[in-house]
C-alpha cells in the first residue's frame, strides 16, 4: 500500500488546523462532534492539541447503499448526548467525498440552534462532490483514490494504520 500521508505529515497538519482553531474558538462554549466511526483518531489528536477547553460528543450515521459508494440518503443511528443549543458545534469527519453525509449533518444539528457551527474534515475529495458542501477547515484536498489509514477503513479493515494509504483496486 502506497503511503498519501505519512504520519508525521499528518501531525504538522493536525497542529496547524488546531491553532487555527484555538484561534478562532478563543473564549467560547466549544462543543467538538466527531462522527463515528471514521473520525476517532483524528479528533483524538486535534483535541489535545486544541488549547480551547472543550466537550466531546459523537454521533454515529448509517447511509443506506454498501461498499465505497455513498447514497444520498442519511440517518442518525446514534445521536448525541450534549444538547447544544447556544453552543459553538465543531463537527469532525474523516474525509467529504460526495458530501450527502455533512449536508445531512449540517441541516439536523442547524435545527437544534447552536451558536454556531462548523466543520473540519481530515480529507477533502473536491472533485466527487454531489451535495453542495464546503467544510471550515480541512487538512488536506485529495484527487479521487480511495484512502484508509487513520481512522478511515474498507470494510472495517485498515483503520488501525497510523498513516494514511490510498487503496489500490477500488471500483
Ligand atoms: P459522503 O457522504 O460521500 O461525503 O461520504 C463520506 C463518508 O464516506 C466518509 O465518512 C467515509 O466513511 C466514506 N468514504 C468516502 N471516501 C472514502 C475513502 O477514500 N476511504 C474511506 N472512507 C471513505
Ligand atoms: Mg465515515
Amino acid at each position: 500500500m502506497e503511503i498519501l500521508f505519512s504520519r508525521e505529515m499528518i501531525r504538522q497538519r493536525v497542529d496547524e488546523l488546531a491553532a487555527q482553531i484555538s484561534g478562532d474558538y478563543a473564549g467560547r462554549d466549544l462543543v467538538v462532534v466527531g462522527i463515528l466511526k471514521g473520525a476517532f483518531i483524528f479528533m483524538a489528536d486535534l483535541i489535545r492539541a486544541i488549547t480551547v477547553p472543550c466537550r466531546i460528543d459523537f454521533v454515529r450515521l448509517a447511509s443506506y447503499g454498501s461498499g465505497s459508494l455513498s447514497s444520498g440518503k442519511v440517518r442518525i443511528t446514534k445521536d448525541l448526548e450534549i444538547e447544544i443549543a447556544g453552543c459553538h458545534v465543531l463537527i469532525v469527519e474523516d474525509i467529504i467525498d460526495t458530501g450527502f453525509t455533512l449536508a445531512f449533518l449540517d441541516r439536523v444539528l442547524r435545527e437544534r440552534r447552536p451558536a454556531s457551527l462548523k466543520v473540519c474534515a481530515l480529507l477533502d475529495k473536491k472533485e466527487r462532490r454531489q451535495a453542495p458542501f464546503t467544510a471550515d477547515y480541512v487538512g488536506f484536498a485529495i484527487p479521487d483514490r480511495f484512502v484508509v489509514g487513520y481512522g478511515l477503513d474498507y470494510g472495517e479493515q485498515y483503520r488501525f494504520l497510523a498513516d494514511v494509504c490510498v487503496l489500490h483496486g477500488i471500483p
